[in-house]
């Protein structure tokens, strides 16, 4: 009798027959493009630490989006970089703030663009945390929670189809969600980043938007990359809370956290391929194609339905979708 390998060689010889048994795929719908927006700037000025990614004017935002759409992707994250930063992050909340001015615009110009707006307030406090500060420095987690949950409420305003929550502050989902509810939003879905590692991998996004803390980090709310059941345990409380979507972040050095969280959620889950893993793959002297498509499937078959990636475009391009 022939060894079983014969015949599975055949099967990964042969393209449509390997299609045929392949188990992962990725395709545009699957991926999201992060956007940062920046009013105060016309056109589009490359970000050093990001080869081929820029930071956007609103009407070159509506030409990305644009872009987006054509190349069959789910959608896009817009990240706000405001005109002026404060104690408080008052552009974050603002009906004018430069998200809420994207947004609009991108609807305006293609409502079928999928909008997605990240909830935070670290790229508008002049601290660079993403909550309200003590006297002593430290973060103010439940006076925080109004502020997030109004600028979640002005986003959705704005026309936003999902709002993402990425501060960590304990408790904002539920408290998002019923600012939405009594608002008049009960239909907008949030996407919650629910197991989110205090992470080296987010310097370059953090030169982008200029929201590296002045002092101290991000270890009191962002989680230790050590633990994976406390992964588990947030993303069950956000569910509780409700969240419509889980996110893992990064998701290169947490493929198991989000088999785990999908497995013991079955909730949708979509994972954040970050900053510093777009640029660990761009400056490399390897082929950033196919370290790209590779990432993205393990990211799939860790059971990701959804990953937002700097490649998102390059990858719709690559696949042919
Ligand atoms: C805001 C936020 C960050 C990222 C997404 N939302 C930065 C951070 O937590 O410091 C990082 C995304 C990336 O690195 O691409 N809180």
């Amino acid at each position: 009798m022939a060894f079983p390998q014969t015949r599975l060689r055949r099967l990964r010889r042969t393209p449509v027959l390997r299609d045929i048994v392949r188990e992962t795929d990725v395709r545009a719908r699957q991926l999201m493009l992060p956007l940062f927006v920046e009013a105060a700037i016309d056109g589009h000025r490359p970000i050093e630490a990001l080869p081929g990614v820029s930071r956007h004017g609103i009407e070159s935002a509506v030409a990305e989006a644009a872009e987006a759409q054509e190349l069959g992707l789910g959608g896009v994250v817009l990240f706000g970089i405001p005109s002026e930063k404060d104690e408080q992050g008052s552009e974050a909340w603002d009906d004018e703030g430069v998200v809420q001015l994207a947004t609009r615009a991108i609807k305006a110009a293609h409502p079928d663009v999928i909008v997605v707006t990240d909830v935070c307030l670290c790229e508008y406090t002049s601290h660079g945390h993403c909550g309200l500060l003590r006297d002593d420095g430290s973060v103010d987690n439940d006076r925080s929670l109004d502020l997030l949950a109004r600028t979640a409420v002005s986003h959705a305003r704005a026309g936003a189809d999902l709002v993402a929550p990425s501060d960590m502050m304990d408790g904002r989902v539920g408290h998002i969600r019923g600012e939405l509810d009594s608002e008049g939003f009960s239909d907008i879905p949030i996407m919650a980043y629910s197991a989110k590692h205090a992470s080296g991998f987010y310097d370059p996004f953090r030169e982008a938007a200029g929201s590296t803390p002045s002092f101290g980090d991000r270890r009191a709310y962002q989680m230790d990359p050590a633990n994976g059941d406390e992964a588990v345990r947030e993303a069950l409380l956000d569910v509780e809370e409700g969240a419509d979507i889980i996110m893992v972040k990064p998701a290169l050095s947490a493929l198991d956290l989000i088999y785990r969280v999908k497995q013991e959620t079955r909730m949708p889950v979509a994972a954040y391929q970050v900053s510093g893993e777009y640029a660990m793959i761009k400056t490399s002297s390897m082929d950033d194609r196919r370290l790209a498509l590779e990432t993205l499937t393990a990211i799939r078959r860790a059971g990701a339905d959804i990953v937002i990636t700097y490649f998102a475009k390059d990858a719709a391009r690559w696949l042919g979708t």
